[in-house]
């Protein structure tokens, strides 16, 4: 019969004979399937393998810590961190489509990747988290031609790697298994889905480093109270939004003039249609007035009550 512990000692053997002595890079964002195919292909070859991990800047708070954290400190594995958060940064300056942000942002992940992986010496194979799902949706056009979907992390199709891809055979929540099997943290294994060109396509308009910043921590506090009311397993994905206004408020005896912070959480098996969770009021209402205290410049929240479709579940 098949179990974990089969799949991993099985997938660790194949692991070995196909790679030998040889080295192995992989490009670690700290979602869960580059981190489960990492760990894994880690307890095959050991330190034959190193990571790379490009913090492009555009990362949820204290995320580029946990994942070091756990890959270098718990799992004692070779990851080396470029911060590239001034790059991404530079080349987003006034740059307010959705789509041109994600196309600058594939493109400089690719370029950051083949600088940096450059000086890391020579590597006859490259590791990656492809599921059984990735394989079969790249073959199809359905919600991909909606928007340009970039996983950062979609390399250059010329770079000169055999790949390794042991979760290919695997649907999610088997990669969630054998993530908690390969004992690594729910922090990571449950992690909901984060996109690629991240927090860029969360900031409506013009990406700045003071709008990354508060969306960063306004993003902090809707995840942290969802996690608190013990909503975060049921929610697929939750999070702050920064749309491109301010309004007018009132806090004392001033006049405010600041930002709207919006939260989108939604239910959904895979992300193709999603529904709009019903957090319940006294939730939503901590929600709002954590996010005013806690957050700077922040003075109205809204809750995005819309479906997919007619909606996507990011707003851009
Ligand atoms: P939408 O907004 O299209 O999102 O309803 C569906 C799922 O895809 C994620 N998403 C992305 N993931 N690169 C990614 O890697 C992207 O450009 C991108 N855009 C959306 C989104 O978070 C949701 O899980």
């Amino acid at each position: 019969s098949w179990t974990m512990g089969s799949y991993i000692n099985q997938s660790v053997a194949e692991i070995r004979a196909a790679v030998g002595d040889k080295k192995v890079l992989c490009a670690l964002s700290g979602g869960v399937d580059s981190s489960v195919a990492a760990v894994l292909v880690h307890r095959a070859i050991g330190d034959n393998l190193t990571c790379m991990f490009v913090d492009h800047g555009l990362l949820r708070k204290n995320e580029a810590d946990l994942v070091m954290q756990t890959f270098t400190q718990e799992f004692k594995m070779n990851v080396v961190k470029i911060d590239a958060s001034k790059r991404f940064l530079d080349r987003l300056t006034d740059v307010s489509d959705p789509e041109r942000k994600r196309k600058i942002i594939g493109e400089e992940f690719i370029r950051v990747f083949e600088e940096e992986s450059k000086k890391l010496g020579h590597f006859d194979f490259l590791a990656q988290g492809t599921l059984y799902t990735d394989i079969i949706e790249s073959g199809t056009a359905t919600a991909a031609t909606i928007k340009s979907h970039h996983n950062v992390g979609g390399l250059p199709e010329d770079m000169e790697f055999q790949l390794i891809e042991p979760l290919k055979s695997l649907f999610k929540d088997e990669v969630r298994e054998l993530g908690t099997q390969l004992g690594i943290s729910d922090d990571i294994v449950w992690r909901q889905p984060f996109p690629g060109p991240g927090l860029a396509i969360r900031i409506i308009g013009a990406v700045t480093g003071d709008k990354l910043a508060l969306l960063k921590e306004a993003d902090f506090v809707v995840r942290d109270e969802i996690k608190r009311s013990g909503l975060d397993r049921e929610i697929w994905q939750y999070f702050a939004v920064l749309p491109d206004i301010r309004s007018v408020g009132v806090m004392g005896d001033e006049r405010t003039y600041a930002y709207t912070i919006g939260i989108r959480a939604v239910t959904s098996k895979d992300g193709m249609t999603a529904d709009w969770a019903r957090i319940p009021y006294d939730v939503l209402e901590r929600l709002s007035t954590r996010l005013v205290n806690e957050v700077p410049n922040v003075n109205r929240v809204v809750y995005d009550i819309t479906s997919k479709p007619p909606a996507t579940i990011e707003w851009e």
